[in-house]
């Protein structure tokens, strides 16, 4: 395979041909923050739809900044990964994605384990400058197992990688267009309508707690059972009677 020579931050690397800007990083042990970026331990599978810019870069004689997960590397590039230019912008990214999202991590089942949550620490926001319309969407609590809370969604699409390209079920999949784009069931259907085999891939690959696992308490299961409801008690003090 060709090999590449580029400088990033100020470092020579040689990487092969079709390496991207992101893993030629980590190899020299820089750290670049991502979110829609996610490669399964196998090395095989990787969801990489350069879709949240979080992880942008500056690369000399580059007019727009450039996704480092998704922009292969150049012989002589010159990346500059932590330029005010990027920071700024992977900050605007994640305050506007925070502006279309729940404010209740307190609440929050993904509370202190959200990949949003830390980022917007990382990228030090403390504010939330972007105000506006909020998509809605009814919790999906019908099944069993796996609860779909779409307003939590950042579109990063992992969940449909890992439903269709892992597991080979093709539940999942991006539905609506612009504003109101979501990764749901066909048809939005709801999860216990579909072939969801309840694997809980999706669960284990979400960054948010758009996808969480049910929690049962079997007391509580088993007496309101008895009458005959569906109960889904979640870690965080939420208890849902439908
Ligand atoms: Fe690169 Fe989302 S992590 S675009």
């Amino acid at each position: 395979m060709n090999q590449v020579t580029l400088t990033i931050n100020g470092r020579q690397i040689t990487v092969d041909e079709g390496t991207t800007i992101l893993e030629a990083a980590k190899k020299l042990n820089i750290h670049i923050p991502t979110l829609c970026y996610f490669k399964l331990h196998d090395d095989r599978t990787i969801n990489d739809p350069g879709s949240c810019r979080v992880c942008v870069v500056e690369v000399e004689g580059r007019r727009n900044l450039a996704p480092s997960c998704s922009t292969p590397v150049a012989e002589g590039m010159n990346v500059n990964t932590s330029s005010i230019r990027a920071i700024k912008a992977r900050r605007s990214v994640v305050e506007l994605l925070l502006s279309d999202h729940p404010h209740e991590c307190l609440l929050c089942e993904k509370n202190l384990n959200c990949e949003l949550q830390s980022l917007a620490a990382e990228l030090g926001v403390r504010e939330l400058p972007y105000q506006g319309k909020k998509a809605t969407y009814e919790i999906d609590n019908s099944s069993y197992s796996i609860i779909r809370d779409m307003e939590k969604c950042v579109y990063c699409r992992r969940c449909e990688t890992m439903c269709n390209e892992v597991q080979q079920i093709g539940v999942l999949s991006g539905v609506y267009r612009g504003f109101n784009s979501v990764v749901a069931p066909a048809f939005n259907l709801p999860m216990a309508e579909t072939n969801c085999t309840f694997c809980g891939q999706c669960v284990s690959v979400c960054p948010t707690a758009s996808l969480t696992e049910v929690h049962y308490i079997p007391d509580v299961w088993n007496a309101i059972n008895a009458e005959g409801k569906h109960v889904v008690v979640q870690t965080a003090p939420a208890v849902r009677v439908a």
